[in-house]
């Protein structure tokens, strides 16, 4: 049962004699952070980005034997890299249509790794098909943000369209319960489930839950 037999996935990216990895380093405090408390558990994890297979083997090692875990990749050879425990998807996290087939086909998901093609369209078609298809509780992560500041990528300093643009306007959904601008800021979805946003360099947490209005309360006698 379960291979939960290194502390941490840094460990297994240091040491790994496998199939190749693409990680920078500082993500895997990240991980820990985040990750840490779905090991061992029955989670339906999606990594978009499946390259050489090696994060996908490092996922099955970190979260162990009773996680479902998918890979996505554009590359039809990924699909060789398919194993036990280990599927792997091909498509274009840019097609929304794919993206509804494929949130179809595995259900309700606990964790999304965004690491794929790293352009705006891709990360925020795939955050917006698929965060509604994480369950309460749930995490999204996009990594490799500082794409939103490369132009070959599609990003630049402040530049409309970006990923981290994008994001800077959740922070504002999230805060939509407090609007004074009912015509132009109103509450949504994302302000009914965004549970948490954690940034960090180039890379968003996602916590999802669900938010009702806040309450805000003044107990105890006063002071002045
Ligand atoms: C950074 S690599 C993934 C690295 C891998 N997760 C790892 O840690 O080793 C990015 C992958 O995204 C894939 N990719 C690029 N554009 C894509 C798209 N539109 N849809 C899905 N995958 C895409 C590439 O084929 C490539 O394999």
């Amino acid at each position: 049962m379960g291979s939960l037999n290194v502390s941490r996935p840094e460990t297994y990216f240091l040491t790994n004699e496998g199939r190749r990895m693409d990680k920078w380093l500082h993500y895997f405090d990240i991980y820990e952070r985040h990750f840490s408390s779905y090991r061992g558990a029955k989670v339906n994890i999606i990594e978009f980005g499946v390259s050489h297979g090696g994060s996908l083997r490092m996922w099955r090692d970190y979260f162990g034997q009773q996680a479902r875990i998918t890979g996505v990749d554009i590359d039809s050879r990924c699909a060789s890299l398919a194993e036990d425990g280990i599927d792997v998807v091909i498509g274009d996290q840019e097609n929304r249509a794919f993206l509804n087939d494929l949130a179809a086909k595995v259900g309700e998901i606990d964790i999304v790794i965004d690491d794929g093609g790293h352009t705006m369209a891709q990360q925020i078609a795939t955050f917006e098909e698929l965060w509604p298809r994480i369950r309460d509780g749930g995490i999204f992560l996009v990594e490799d943000l500082h794409t939103s500041y490369w132009p070959q990528y599609g990003g630049g300093y402040k530049r409309p369209g970006t990923f981290v643009e994008y994001a800077k306007n959740l922070v504002d959904q999230q805060n939509a319960w407090h609007s004074r601008e009912s015509g132009q800021f109103t509450i949504d979805d994302y302000t009914r489930s965004i549970y948490g946003m954690h940034v960090y360099d180039s890379v968003i947490v996602f916590d999802k839950g669900t938010i009702n209005k806040p309450i805000n309360l003044a107990i105890g006698k006063p002071s002045f």
